[in-house]
């Protein structure tokens, strides 16, 4: 799940060590790494935490190795132990590799290996790989043409990085389908699937592309692609410090992440509103306007919170712009031969943008002829590589596995690209120009929410022991309900589910009794009368209701133990405060139970495996 290399003129272990730590975020169950020290390649394995290998590694002064590669894994094929863990290596212990990424054809690699005299001791696919390079070092002669060989026979997907003892000045970086990232420095280098573990070192970085091989030394590299044409380097600098990696005064990154929303919905409105006009600017589309206005139908296709987003989308694009717009999970997408009419709009929604199941959906509608664009955070990522064009949310670095400021930046985006479709067909420039002034003013009124949280903690006491939760909500604020429920499951381990309000009495409302919480979204828009009666069907069965209600509202405190009052917002734009509350109570729900808000178990900031 998490990769890292060093080459330079420092110890590389502590480099390799606490980079490896910049990754915890991403979730995983194990962890290694291996050096060359002194003329013999050392390797360190643990299941568990990377304390654990800590625990077992050689003092800093007695391993001053110039070269290391570190792995944090995240089990797909084998469970995750010490065996499992990465890096792995070949039969003479000569060889050390660390894989992201899944080996379709390893099954049929590994028997013709072992065939050919290989031992294979792990039962990941990984291994196939080091034994393939040690198979193509016998005809080879050096270690970057055996990767090049060997990675013609491999089907699936790779971020790899591979180390020899026999050549012990560079390190082999290569990739397809999964991130790696060369960071330059002075006299030394880095190799990382994710940027934040080495911006403390350098914020030169190249984003390797598919099929590209890299050559990394200490005091060089080069990139070739897999059949050898040579390709000039094109260097980034990160625009982003450490203090964004960090936690500050914030006892978990998910907390400093919620707090960060006034600021992040911001950045990602910033610059593409037009008051005067009334409407929005989405340059990064690359669609002319003329051709905009031909679009007939449009697919919102994503996984998890952003999925959600999604949904949301097709609440505000709907009634805004008057388009249809079809949101699917892109798991489902993908493998159903979907139906993408001409002049229909695919957009992927992906925080990472490195999402194996997005990316697979993305891969799909363009092989159908679509156009897709994406929405995504994390620039240069694959999904924001291989689409036609899009936006970046510009949310910064989301740490919190649970995903909060991405979703409200994704909301925005949605929000910003149904006015502009909007502008072109059914929405007036004054509507238009409405819609923009209530924008503009949602960053402070998310302000006054976040005041809450002390209050919303009380909130959270009394439903922490709770087995179950249900979440409610009406129209555009259904999939926030569900978004809310994700939530609570995902950092508190209570089972939760968001539900439509009034399809709670076919099914919902047999398990609802005085121990079932229910949290319902109850705001002022033409839904509230409707969702009022819903919620007293909910009461009369003595559930402990917590409201979510407009301020002033004076009618649901009369039936809900506690009422989060928040402030009024055109019914389009709720979605961006509704959610705020949820957030924060599924937070201390999960800090009051003393859990590990910022990685949950099991779960992965980026599932790069379908
Ligand atoms: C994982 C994360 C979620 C995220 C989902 C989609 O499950 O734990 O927080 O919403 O992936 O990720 P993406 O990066 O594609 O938005």
């Amino acid at each position: 799940c998490g990769i890292v290399g060093y080459i330079g003129h420092r110890n590389a272990l502590p480099i390799v060590v606490e980079a490896l730590k910049r990754l915890e975020y991403r979730g995983y169950d194990s962890s290694g790494c291996a050096l060359i020290h002194d003329g013999e390649l050392q390797v360190y394995k643990r299941a568990g935490k990377i304390i654990e290998l800590e625990r077992c590694l050689p003092e800093p002064n007695k391993c001053t190795g110039n070269i290391a590669i570190a792995h944090t894994r995240w089990a797909t094929h084998g469970e995750p132990n010490e065996v499992n863990a990465h890096p792995h290596l070949d039969c003479k212990g000569e060889i050390a590799i660390v894989h992201n990424g899944i080996i379709e054809n390893y099954k049929l690699l590994r028997d013709k290996l072992i065939e050919l005299g290989h031992t294979f001791v792990s039962e990941t696919d990984t291994e196939v790989i080091v034994h393939l390079i040690e198979q193509f070092l016998l005809s080879e002669t050096t270690l970057e043409d055996a990767v090049r060989s060997a990675m013609t026979k491999v089907e699936g997907t790779y971020g790899l990085v591979v180390m020899s003892l026999k050549e012990p000045d560079k390190l082999i970086a290569v990739r397809k389908g999964s991130p790696l990232i060369i960071g330059i420095g002075e006299n030394e280098h880095f190799i990382t699937s994710d940027v934040n573990a080495i911006i403390i070192h350098t914020k030169r970085v190249i984003y390797l592309q598919d099929d590209e091989l890299c050559v990394v030394k200490a005091d060089g590299f080069e990139i070739t692609t897999l059949d050898k044409r040579s390709v000039k380097p094109e260097i980034s600098v990160v625009d982003w410090d450490i203090s964004a990696i960090e936690k500050g005064d914030f006892k978990h990154f998910m907390l400093k992440e919620i707090f960060e929303q006034p600021l992040t919905i911001e950045n990602a409105f910033r610059g593409r509103i037009n008051q005067h006009l009334g409407t929005a600017r989405l340059g990064g589309l690359g669609i002319p306007n003329f051709e905009l206005r031909k679009i007939k139908q449009i697919h919102l296709v994503a996984c998890g919170t952003s999925f959600h987003a999604a949904l949301i989308g097709k609440y505000i694009i709907e009634d805004i712009a008057r388009i249809p717009v079809f949101a699917e999970y892109a798991s489902e997408y993908r493998y159903r031969n979907p139906i993408i009419p001409e002049d229909t709009l695919v957009f992927v929604i992906s925080q990472s943008g490195e999402t194996a199941d997005t990316l697979g959906a993305l891969r799909e509608a363009k092989a159908k002829g679509a156009r897709v664009l994406a929405i995504t955070n994390v620039v240069g990522s694959t999904i924001a590589r291989e689409s036609d064009g899009g936006t970046y949310i510009h949310a910064g670095s989301e740490i919190g596995v649970a995903s909060t400021k991405a979703f409200t930046s994704q909301v925005t985006i949605m929000t910003l690209l149904a006015i502009l479709l909007g502008r072109m067909n059914y929405l007036s420039t004054v509507k238009g120009m409405e819609y923009i002034s209530e924008l503009e003013k949602i960053p402070s009124k998310v302000e006054k929410i976040l005041a809450l949280n002390e209050y919303i903690r009380n909130i959270a006491a009394t439903i922490k022991d709770c087995k179950n939760a249900l979440y409610l909500g009406r129209g555009i604020n259904y999939p926030v309900a569900m978004e809310g429920a994700l939530k609570l499951k995902e950092i508190s381990y209570i089972h939760s589910e968001g539900y439509p309000a009034a399809e709670m009495k076919h099914g919902p409302i047999a398990l609802i009794d005085k121990n079932m919480p229910v949290i319902a979204i109850a705001t002022k828009d033409p839904l509230y009368d409707k969702i009022y009666s819903n919620l007293q069907e909910v009461r009369a069965r003595k559930a402990r209701l917590i409201t979510i209600a407009t301020e002033g509202d004076t009618e649901l405190s009369k039936i809900s133990e506690n009422v989060i009052y928040i402030p009024d917002t055109l019914t389009n734009l709720q979605p961006l405060l509704t959610v705020i509350p949820l957030q924060l109570l599924a937070y201390n729900v999960a800090d009051l139970k003393g859990l590990n808000v910022d990685q949950p178990r099991n779960l992965a900031k980026s599932v790069t495996v379908e």
